[in-house]
């Protein structure tokens, strides 16, 4: 097991990853002198799964585990499930010195870090990531929150959480189709910022699509590496966080126009940097040849890279509705070469639309 640490001064905290990192979930509580009753929430899928194990590890630390589980999936990370939670947690008793945690994929975790957030005007919590998007991306970096009908994370918080433990051994549940989506976010980190975790990527195919938790274990951590590093550096997303968003304006643009139902996130994500590398080719920015490595690495993991239906002039009208477009122009990260990416505030809307012409 290894242990990072993000670093935000009085709120920097560790990030534990590795095959049995549940083990530290005790001492952890102890650390933050945990008391009474600790609420895990997570969906109804993982409190299956997994539930057991994470409560027992909490009792382990002398402390009574009070389960809060939501129903699985998007449609359910909605501002009611916050008053639901808070309701819960006032109902087994927790007061400001409790301690929350949030266990699941990315959506149980945003809820879970939203509540936690609201709740008392906010608890600590520890985030226990059970899904590869959870492991790499959402877990790290606190934002938390929930949709509101007319726009996905729309309503929310930052809030750190005080811990995150990372337990490989989860992904061995994880639907397969998950699995892949989430590699995504992997194959994101290696094109923006580091060329040798890319090319790690290219090389064990195998036996990460098999699950070995060996393998699973550089990129995963090298993930954690990359976004603690850059939150540590920009943690309310001022400029530098914004390479997180690699591949997602056009990919946010996909999910919409689909209403979510077609592609998991870190499939839109696959056809966004797809659309983000051909901008990337017409502003003469990247060569070919690391194009073509990008599209055959999210390819390999069987990611969609092509899609014959793309709706462009729908597509292109919900990226200008995404909160991270700005009047007149559309704003993008753009690789420069595997391992690097710059910001693009200035991009026509004509080049974005050829992007995603490419892509169809
Ligand atoms: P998810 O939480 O819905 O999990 C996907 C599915 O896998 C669910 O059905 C879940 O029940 C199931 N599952 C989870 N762990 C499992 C396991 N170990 N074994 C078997 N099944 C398991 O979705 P996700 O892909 O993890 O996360 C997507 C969400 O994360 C989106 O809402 C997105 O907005 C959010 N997100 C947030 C951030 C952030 O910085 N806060 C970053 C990226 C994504
Ligand atoms: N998932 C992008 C971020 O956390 O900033």
């Amino acid at each position: 097991m290894e242990t990072l640490t993000l670093a935000l001064g009085d709120r920097g905290y560790p990030i534990h990853i590795g095959e049995h990192a549940l083990r530290q979930l005790p001492a952890e509580l102890a650390r933050l002198e945990a008391r009474g009753a600790v609420a895990v929430c997570t969906d109804a899928n993982v409190a299956r799964i997994h539930g057991e194990s994470v409560l027992e590890s909490v009792r382990s630390a002398g402390v009574t585990p009070v389960l809060c589980v939501m129903p699985a999936g998007e449609e359910a990370k909605q501002l009611a499930r916050i008053e639901e939670f808070c309701g819960m947690f006032l109902e087994a008793g927790l007061d400001r010195s409790s301690v929350v945690v949030a266990l699941g994929g990315g959506v149980p975790g945003d809820v879970a870090g939203f509540a936690a957030a609201s709740f008392m005007r906010g608890i600590r919590f520890v985030q226990i990531p059970t899904t590869i998007v959870a492991q790499v991306d959402s877990s790290v970096g606190g934002k938390t929150g929930v949709n509101h009908a007319l726009g996905k994370n729309t309503i929310g918080a930052f809030h750190q959480p005080s811990a995150v433990i990372i337990d490989l051994t989860f992904l061995k549940t994880l639907p397969d189709r998950e699995l892949r989506a989430g590699l995504a976010e992997v194959i994101k980190h290696g094109v923006i910022a580091d060329a040798a975790l890319f090319e790690y990527l290219e090389c064990h195919v195998e036996p990460i699509l098999a699950k070995d938790l060996d393998a699973l274990m550089l990129p995963v951590r090298r993930s954690c590496e990359i976004k603690a590093a850059v939150v540590a550096e920009d943690e309310k997303e001022h400029g530098l966080r914004a390479i997180l968003n690699y591949g997602h304006t056009f990919g946010h643009g996909i999910e919409a126009v689909t209403r979510y139902g077609v592609f998991l996130h870190g499939e839109a994500v696959a056809l966004g940097m797809e659309a983000a590398a051909s901008l990337a080719r017409q502003l003469g920015l990247l060569d070919e040849e690391a194009a073509a490595r990008q599209r055959a690495c999210l390819e390999s993991y069987g990611l969609p890279v092509r899609w014959p239906e793309l709706p462009v002039d729908e597509t292109l009208a919900a990226m200008k509705h995404d909160k991270k477009a700005r009047a007149g122009t559309l704003k993008f990260i753009v690789a420069d070469r595997i391992g690097h990416v710059v910001h693009r505030t200035d991009i026509p809307e004509e080049q974005a639309r050829a992007a995603l012409l490419a892509v169809r």
